[in-house]
């Protein structure tokens, strides 16, 4: 039997110290840390994550501004309101959920908001900190994982960690961040050959492929520790990883449920960098 990591219930402790810690913010600074949240458009996946963010900053008594833009919004005046945000002293963090309207072009977008507001960590600049090891700020999904592999008392130092997905938001940054930790890390992907050897090798396994069930039982070690990142709908509309949680559980030592495992820290993370965000501006006075 595994332990089960709950990322609702670390969230929830994290989410109680940033409170304390915006609280401590405003005291000192006479304001407090600001979250600006963009959406062009009518997608309701995103309109349901955006929703979600604003309520988290509530949480850690933060302020949160959403911005809704229409589907018809041009690339330029999409970018003049980013320039309105890069330039207001009680705005710290700037995110513009994706996916975005194919009229606009999403590096021009991420490339215009200030990197010290880019609390997506998805800005060239931060990209390059984080490959240096130079950072203040960690893309929230992969420092979401981590954060809970540590909060667990899980050793990454000296770990085979095998991370499957190479995307540029999940599979690439945690890579590095589990390398930074000094573990032993291997990136897989559609092409790998051997993935199952591959896998069966990790003493941490980390999917992140967007295939429900894609991580089999035979794909995993005995006592490995297993995070799955997936979020996807079976058959009957539920959401559901990309593990098959019910056969790969038994096998682990620590996993990760979906719903309530990587996801609510996410969010989570991107409070933390909100905060983090504002303390290194306010403290730049
Ligand atoms: N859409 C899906 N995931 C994300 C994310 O992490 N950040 C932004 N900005 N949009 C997303």
């Amino acid at each position: 039997m595994a332990v089960i990591i709950s990322g609702k219930e670390l969230s929830l402790q994290i989410r109680g110290e940033i409170g304390k810690e915006s609280a401590e913010f405003e005291k000192k600074y006479g304001r407090l840390p600001g979250l600006a949240v963009i959406i062009v458009g009518e997608n309701p996946a995103s309109k349901v994550y955006v929703r979600n963010k604003h309520r988290a900053c509530g949480e850690c008594g933060m302020y949160s501004e959403v911005i809704e833009l229409a589907e018809e919004t041009t690339e330029e005046e999409l970018l003049q309101v980013i320039d309105t945000l890069n330039e207001r002293g009680d705005i710290d963090g700037i995110l513009v959920q994706l996916p975005l309207p194919r009229h606009i072009k999403e590096s021009v977008v991420i490339n215009r908001i200030s990197p010290e507001k880019d609390v997506d960590v998805f800005h060239p600049t931060n990209v390059g900190k984080l490959t240096t090891g130079n950072y203040t700020l960690a893309p929230c999904t992969p420092a979401g994982v981590i954060e809970m592999l540590v909060r667990s008392g899980v050793e990454i130092q000296g770990k085979k960690c095998v991370v499957v997905g190479r995307s540029n938001i999940v599979g690439k940054p945690l890579a590095l961040l589990l390398l930074e930790k000094n573990g032993t890390v291997t990136i897989c992907h559609s092409r790998t050959k051997n993935l199952k050897e591959e896998c069966l090798e990790a003493d941490i396994l980390v999917a992140a492929i967007g295939k429900a069930k894609f991580i089999t039982s035979d794909m995993v070690k005995p006592g490995a520790v297993v995070i799955d990142v997936g979020i996807n709908r079976n058959e009957e509309g539920k959401l559901c990883g990309d593990v098959d949680y019910e056969n790969v559980e038994p096998l682990c030592s620590y996993i990760t449920p979906v719903p309530g495992g990587v996801g609510p820290m996410t969010i989570t993370m991107l409070m933390k960098n909100t905060l983090l965000a504002a303390e290194e501006r306010a403290s730049k006075g």
